[in-house]
């Protein structure tokens, strides 16, 4: 929506991922991966063994550093994106996070309203190595990649932290939400102020464009849909936009399906990231022309590799070669992704043939 109508934004660093998130064509996308940085690197195993905790690694910015780089280092992508996890705001709240090992993230769950009550303040100051490791990555990357940061959409980091794990359908929060409608608001409520906060901190410390991360906005139904996801995530961008105009912000409501064209229209993102399900001819059509579209080769495809690899690529570059697009995943690439597959990838999508 905002795009760069209002906004005399600067790309002076000749940045590609910069200049199509502020609408303008280009014949070769820009590529970045989600969860580009992790375990289908080898140099990512190294440096992750040496802290035993995954909490401590991404608080320690030498090592969230040096994982931002990796990436970069080994294929060029346009952007790097920030080392850490959705699940540090939890943590800078004083909901105690692990992760265990094969088993995902674990929380001490929120089960009454009395809990989201009695959760902590926000703790900005918690957060501290995060902007360490921004200013160290922002001083170490070539002068045309892009640098992102993010954080969990309220919706999102909310069925964490009442779940306290991940579950295939956020029951958990779903049956919370509409059992203790107004204690599940005061949550979303305190996760926007702080996604603001973060988020402009995150701006300060060095990075240009941030994405907000919606990865389980397609379980709900549309009021819901509308409550939960829409409203908080067009809430943090609008609040963002009071403090700094420029704030270039990626939306990524996966799932969303029917709910994309109203969602992009609405939410005040200048890139929506579309996730592996939608049908890019129909993206093409039906999203407002002036919102950027980011994605979304299946990540199972680059698992597989060779021709499903070559022709879902091509198929995604052709119905969207008259559009602003930035190249991703529809979802965060897997760790048992060969390494060439992603070589290929960033060939042939930098290659003229197509
Ligand atoms: O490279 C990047 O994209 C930057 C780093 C990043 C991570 N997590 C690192 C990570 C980002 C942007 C995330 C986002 C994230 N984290 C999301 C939203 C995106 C999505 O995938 O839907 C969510 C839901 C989480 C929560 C989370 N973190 C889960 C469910 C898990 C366990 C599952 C898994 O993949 O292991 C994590 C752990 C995690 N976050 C790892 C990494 C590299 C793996 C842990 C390890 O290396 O030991």
């Amino acid at each position: 929506m905002s795009m760069s109508q209002s906004s005399p934004r600067i790309n002076s660093q000749n940045k590609p991922f910069l200049s199509t998130i502020d609408g303008h064509v280009s014949k070769k996308p820009p590529i970045w991966l989600m969860r580009q940085a992790g375990r289908y690197l080898p140099e990512y195993r190294a440096i992750r063994s040496q802290s035993k905790s995954f909490l401590d690694f991404c608080y320690t910015p030498a090592l969230a550093t040096e994982a931002t780089l990796q990436p970069i280092r080994r294929f060029g992508f346009d952007a790097a994106i920030l080392f850490s996890d959705i699940l540090v705001v939890p943590d800078a709240f004083g909901q105690k996070v692990s992760f265990e090992v094969g088993e995902g993230p674990r929380l001490d769950p929120l089960t009454t309203p009395g809990a989201i009550e009695a959760l902590g303040e926000f703790s900005l100051a918690h957060l501290e190595p995060v902007f360490e490791t921004i200013d160290r990555v922002k001083g170490a990357l070539p002068s045309e990649t892009a640098f992102i940061g993010f954080c969990g959409a309220p919706w999102t980091v909310a069925s964490y932290m009442i779940a306290g794990q991940g579950t295939p359908d956020q029951a958990p929060a779903r049956l919370f939400a509409y059992r203790h409608p107004a204690a599940f608001q005061l949550l979303i409520d305190k996760l926007v102020d702080a996604s603001i906060i973060y988020l402009s901190r995150q701006f300060d410390a060095g990075v240009e464009v941030v994405q907000i991360f919606d990865s389980w906005a397609g379980v709900l139904p549309a009021a819901e849909f509308e409550r939960w996801c829409l409203e908080p995530v067009a809430k943090i961008i609008s609040g963002l936009r009071a403090r700094n105009a420029n704030a270039r912000i990626i939306a990524f409501p996966r799932g969303a399906a029917t709910h994309i064209p109203s969602f992009a229209l609405r939410a005040g993102a200048d890139a929506i990231g579309l996730d592996t399900a939608v049908d890019p001819h129909w993206a093409a059509q039906s999203i407002p022309p002036n919102v950027v579209l980011q994605g979304h080769l299946d990540p199972l495809a680059l698992i597989s590799g060779g021709a499903a690899q070559n022709d879902a690529v091509r198929e995604i570059l052709s119905a969207y070669r008259d559009r602003p697009h930035i190249f991703n995943l529809g979802h965060g690439i897997l760790p048992q992704t060969p390494i060439e597959h992603v070589e290929a990838l960033i060939q042939q999508i930098r290659s003229s043939e197509v």
